[in-house]
């Protein structure tokens, strides 16, 4: 009489019957979901994670290694410090989730991740004005316009900007609560804007946590490339969060988290000091950049 265990064949065949079972079980768990969505994704998320363990034969004490690791990356999360966010950026997920939600539309430019540092009450900047506020850099005239795809000006759309400091960091990683670096201004009547910032430069993310032990195990490195953060938005356009990467900069090939787009990599031109700047500003001898970026926004989904 042949029972479950006639040859190895059979064994294996019953193992993977029983992990199959199990995965349908927890599916069929699912089955009372009346929010269709939700019971799309608790489904699909089931179906991966159960493959997962299946594929690499996830040992118990790996799995413990991991909960502890998740464990980890909550206890130095707090409203200051969102090492989830950063998780899922190493692993290229919140990029993947942008690209998702970005649908290529003509010539719109590209969005890139947004990343912790945006904040919401940034100052108002006057076309011309400078968003340093004393943090340190090389001033750096940013100009441009913002179009829709078929090249009409969108007068009046509101342009974030935000950058870190020459030394790699945000005004909300200095320990004094000031507001630096970062500012909005609204696009004229022909769509266009211009302002001072600071020429970028590479920084790393924040890497002395559980994410960074995650990074210097795979030997990666956590160096984003000189970038400057945009968010533009317009009535009736879809909003964008992207950035500008500095042409020929280091780590364009090999972002922490998985941000550049060719199409993002802007030339920055070294001004010496001898050049008058756009504005008549006074530089007080020091050299200087510009860049020019165009910002072509998609319509709104209908
Ligand atoms: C940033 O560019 O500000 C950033 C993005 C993702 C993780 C950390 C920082
Ligand atoms: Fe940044």
């Amino acid at each position: 009489m042949s029972t479950e265990k006639d040859s190895p064949g059979d064994e294996d065949q019953l193992q993977a019957q029983r992990e199959r079972e199990l995965t349908d079980r927890v599916l069929a768990s699912w089955a009372g979901t009346s929010d269709e969505r939700l019971a799309q994704i608790l489904n699909s998320l089931t179906e991966h994670l159960h493959a997962f363990v299946r594929e690499v034969r996830l040992t118990e004490v790996e799995w413990t290694r991991g909960i502890e690791f998740l464990r980890a990356v909550g206890d130095v999360t707090d409203d200051k410090r969102q090492e989830f966010i950063l998780l899922s950026d190493v692993f290229g997920v919140s990029m993947q989730t942008v690209t998702v939600a970005n649908l290529a539309v003509g010539d719109a430019t590209e969005a890139t991740v947004f990343g912790p540092f945006f904040v919401d009450d940034s100052p108002r900047i006057e076309h011309g004005g400078d968003l340093s506020a004393g943090a340190s850099g090389q001033p750096c005239w940013i100009e441009g316009t913002v179009t829709d795809t078929v090249g009409a000006p969108v007068p009046g759309a509101r342009i974030e900007v935000w950058e870190a400091d020459d030394d790699g960091f945000y005004d909300v990683q200095y320990d004094d609560g000031r507001l630096a670096a970062r500012g909005h201004l609204f696009a004229d009547e022909d769509g266009r804007y211009r302002l001072w910032g600071l020429t970028p430069t590479p920084y790393p993310i924040p890497h002395d946590g559980p994410v960074g032990a995650l990074l210097e195990a795979s030997g990666r490195s956590p160096m984003r490339p000189a970038h400057l953060h945009f968010m533009v938005t317009a009535a009736g356009k879809r909003s964008l969060i992207t950035h500008i990467f500095v042409r020929g900069g280091e780590f364009t090939d090999s972002d922490a988290v998985f941000g550049v787009k060719d199409s993002l990599i802007t030339d920055f031109v070294e001004q010496t000091h001898q050049l008058p700047t756009p504005d008549g500003r006074d530089l007080a001898g020091r050299s200087w950049s510009r860049v020019r970026f165009d910002i072509v926004l998609a319509d709104d989904a209908p």
